[in-house]
């Protein structure tokens, strides 16, 4: 089976994370968010995967390559102006022919793709979509079904005043080929607000398969910090670690015998963490990072090469590549971009966001 990743959005919300990472390799438990996605398919017997992009498209594929090492074949299509999320899908035509699968590319899930494509084909649906619970459905696509889970309305973005189910569109679809017939070529086209409306107007058999497994649109960096406290605590059935107290550390690591560790962590490769550190979990500490001499890592995500000085105090914050803080600095429930410097004795508390290179 192929499947479709839409991976051409801009990612504003999630800045500075994303200002020059792309969302879809931004890393989750230090393996880039792809990479999940890819071995997540290939479980499910997906054999070819489409990657439908626009920005920031050079990473993706340094990184995947052909996707021979997770067991797929990949291909890499570009569009030089943003499609949206149908035109994204109609823009790669040429490379579908059977019933096909397409998913939005900031969601990690547990979804069972296998029980959904069943599903699909047992219905003989035209369009089959992954739906979850929310709390607040209005930052998502509402779906209302009847009692045989046939779709009935689609609405993105809905008002409160709108809202009549928690369940919402998880972002991902099986669609049959006739859905491209109906996605106009060459135009800037919305799943969401045009072609599923579309279908369900016209009567067509659109499905829903309500799933409880894990879910979570990693869209802003509150949602990537709680992506790793869910992750780190066990609420996903793949990708957790063996047990809450876990401390899963990378080869080549140098940690001071004072320092403490309270899991869950999860450390990369050729990190120095120096004496009296306290690391506390739920943390995730990238590859090549140095913790210096009585500094405290707690709730947070750090990225690759990441310095801390001495007695630095980072918490409930995301740290991306190369940053640099110096000792005694304070960084709380902040966001950094990459390559950021946090000078000696500066405070970072709640709310902040530093965009790549900023010193602070
Ligand atoms: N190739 C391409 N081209 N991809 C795009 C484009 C485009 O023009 N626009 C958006 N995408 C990709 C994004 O990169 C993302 O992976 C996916 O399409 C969805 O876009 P988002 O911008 O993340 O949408 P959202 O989160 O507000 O809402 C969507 O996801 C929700 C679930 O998380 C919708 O599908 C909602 O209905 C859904 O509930
Ligand atoms: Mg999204």
């Amino acid at each position: 089976m192929k499947a479709v990743i839409l991976v051409g959005g801009q990612a504003t919300r999630l800045r500075p994370l994303t200002t020059n990472t792309p969302k879809a390799m931004a890393p989750i438990l230090n393996t880039p968010f792809l990479e999940h996605v890819f071995r997540h398919l290939h479980r499910h017997r997906v054999s070819d995967i489409i990657l439908a992009q626009h920005h920031l498209a050079g990473p993706i594929e340094d990184y995947l390559g052909d996707g021979s090492r997770f067991g797929v074949r990949v291909t890499y299509v570009i569009e030089d102006s943003p499609r949206g999320t149908a035109g994204a899908i109609k823009n790669v035509e040429k490379y579908l022919d059977e019933t096909f699968l397409v998913l939005n590319g900031d969601i990690f899930t547990d979804l069972d793709i296998t029980a959904m494509v069943d599903l699909h084909r047992q219905r003989g649906a035209v369009a089959t979509i992954a739906l979850t619970p929310v709390e607040d459905p209005t930052a998502y696509g509402l779906i209302e079904t009847d009692v045989r889970g046939r779709v009935m309305r689609f609405l993105e973005k809905p008002d409160w005043s709108q809202v009549t189910t928690n369940m919402i569109n998880a972002g991902t679809y099986v669609l049959a080929p006739e859905v491209l017939a109906r996605i106009l070529p060459e135009q800037k086209v919305s799943i969401e607000r045009e072609t599923f409306p579309l279908l369900v107007d016209s009567d067509e058999p659109v499905y829903a398969y309500p799933s409880s497994g894990y879910w979570m649109d990693m869209g802003t960096p509150e949602k990537y910090l709680q992506l790793h406290r869910d992750l780190l605590g066990g609420r996903s059935t793949w990708h957790s670690l063996a047990s809450p107290e876990e401390v899963r550390t990378g080869e080549r690591c140098t940690i001071h015998p004072t320092a403490q560790i309270k899991g869950p962590a999860v450390i990369g490769d050729d990190c120095s963490i120096g004496p009296g550190v306290k690391l506390v979990g739920p943390v995730v500490v990238g590859g090549g990072c140095t913790i210096g001499e009585g500094s405290v890592v707690e709730d947070s995500v750090l990225w690759w090469q990441v310095s801390l000085g001495e007695r630095v105090v980072v918490k409930n914050s995301a740290v991306a590549n190369d940053c640099r803080l110096d000792s005694d600095s304070l960084v709380e429930g902040s966001v950094l971009g990459n390559n950021v410097t946090v000078a000696a004795g500066s405070r970072l508390e709640t709310g902040s966001r530093c965009e790549p290179g900023a010193t602070v």
